[in-house]
């Protein structure tokens, strides 16, 4: 079992190259399932959830490779088997984005229900309503969803949920929309950065859709969608993770690649914080001073504070003066990383939703668990400033996420590394 040994105190400087975002990544690649010919998509990072979407697609009658330049070609084969079995969906909530575009183009989707994770609750009741509305016939057999439909017509769909929108159903009718007869309005659609760019994807690939990027998305049927070329855009929660590790260690980084303006809500909290974060012409920089500011945080959808980088925060504003409170609004229960922070001598107070951080002079290195693939990413972060040494167990959690994060980080001057015991 590999784990890492972090030793803090390291105040990390230089350049970080980020990578392609997963989460761009993952439904544009269920999306040539959609299309007739080759699809090449280049800056896909490569991380575990790539790799389990090749081999989910693979079974699916999509043949995926890397070329040596690292870009991915994907054609579709065959089209018999349209089931994403349980075995694969457990280990990945993402397969749940091949459920729109199997039922657009072979008109039936079998798709396991994803369960619960270290997140929390994943339901998918948004997707499947969002493709009923489409006209899919929807049942359960053996915990898998079943959509069938002789014909797919547009439809005005609202998308809300408790939470407010939800990001791969949103992806999922977007892409249940493009080969349908007529129009479709989606009302409450998420607007995160990854769902421009898969609109931007299909349109690529002779799509009809206007309003990616607001709660407002409209998609016109057309007959069919051919294969094209893209560049998956850089990863926002990797570069606002490595923003904070700048921050938590005093240093003076810069993020090859990101783009602040997918990051405004990240920006704000951390200037806030006392982080000098400035736009380079490579991307972003980030230096910051030794005193950190308290803050208010409450994770909301895009724009807002991104819950994938709750997680990281928490353990930057562990070093904060005075107390902070962090209130998760998207996945409530999405707090595993307290009580391993707490091992690390942080003073962290979970009262249902909202986390109390009082701020803290040092945290001390302590062996502890990665959970979820932010909560694991946290635990660097503050392996990083922690005095002693750190070693984080299960990091196959971080490697679903991250590309290479020790060698990037290693180059940046952190001193951590990959063991196996
Ligand atoms: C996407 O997950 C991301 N994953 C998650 O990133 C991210 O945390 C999440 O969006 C929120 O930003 C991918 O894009 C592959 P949601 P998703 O549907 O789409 C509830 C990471 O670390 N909900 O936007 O599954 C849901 O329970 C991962 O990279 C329903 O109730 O999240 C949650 O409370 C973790 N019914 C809220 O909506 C549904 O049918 C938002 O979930 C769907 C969701």
């Amino acid at each position: 079992m590999q784990y890492f040994e972090i030793v803090g105190g390291s105040r990390l400087k230089g350049s970080i190259d980020i990578s392609g975002a997963k989460n761009a990544a993952l439904p544009i690649m269920a999306a040539s399932i959609l299309v007739e010919g080759e699809t090449v998509l280049r800056n896909v990072p490569d991380l575990a959830d790539v790799r389990q979407m090749q081999v989910l697609l693979g079974k699916l009658g999509v043949k995926s490779e890397r070329d040596e330049s690292g870009a991915m070609h994907l054609r579709v084969e065959d089209e018999m088997n349209c089931h994403a079995e349980y075995e694969i969906v457990s280990k990945m909530r993402a397969s749940v984005c091949v459920m729109g575009p199997l039922f657009a183009k072979r008109r039936r989707a079998q798709v396991s229900m994803p369960g619960g994770c270290a997140i929390g609750d994943r339901p998918i009741n948004m997707h499947v309503r969002g493709l009923e509305a489409l006209g899919a016939d929807s049942d359960l057999v053996n915990g898998d969803v079943l959509l069938k439909a002789k014909k797919i017509k547009g439809a005005d769909i609202f998308l809300g949920g408790p939470f407010g929108s939800s990001v791969t159903a949103t992806a999922n009718v977007v892409m249940g929309a493009t080969l349908a007869e007529g129009r479709t309005v989606i009302e409450s659609a998420a607007c995160e950065p990854e769902i421009v760019d898969l609109a931007n994807f299909l349109n690529a690939c002779g799509a009809r859709i206007v309003g990616q990027g607001t709660p407002q998305i409209t998609i016109d049927g057309v007959e069919s969608l051919k294969g094209t070329e893209h560049s998956v855009i850089p990863d926002r929660i990797e570069a606002g993770t490595f923003m904070i590790a700048a921050a938590i260690t005093n240093g003076d980084l810069e993020l090859a690649g990101a783009r602040i303006e997918h990051m405004r809500a990240i920006v704000d909290r951390l200037r806030h914080i006392g982080v000098i974060v400035e736009r380079s012409e490579k991307g972003v920089t980030v230096a910051s001073s030794r005193r950190l500011e308290a803050v208010e945080i409450t994770t909301q959808p895009y724009p807002g504070f991104p819950t994938d980088l709750q997680a990281q925060a928490m353990a930057l504003l562990c070093l904060a003066d005075g107390n902070s409170v962090i209130t998760e609004k998207i996945f409530p229960d999405r707090f595993l990383h307290v009580a391993e922070l707490n091992r690390m001598g942080a003073q962290l107070r979970k009262e249902g939703p909202t986390v109390i951080v009082q701020g803290v002079k040092r945290l001390i290195g302590a062996p502890v668990m990665a959970s979820d693939l932010r909560a694991s990413a946290a635990l660097v972060l503050a392996g990083l400033i922690a005095k002693g040494t750190t070693r984080i167990n299960r990091i196959y959690h971080i490697d679903r996420g991250y590309e290479k994060i020790e060698e990037k980080l290693s180059g940046a001057g952190a001193n951590i590394k990959r063991l196996s015991e």
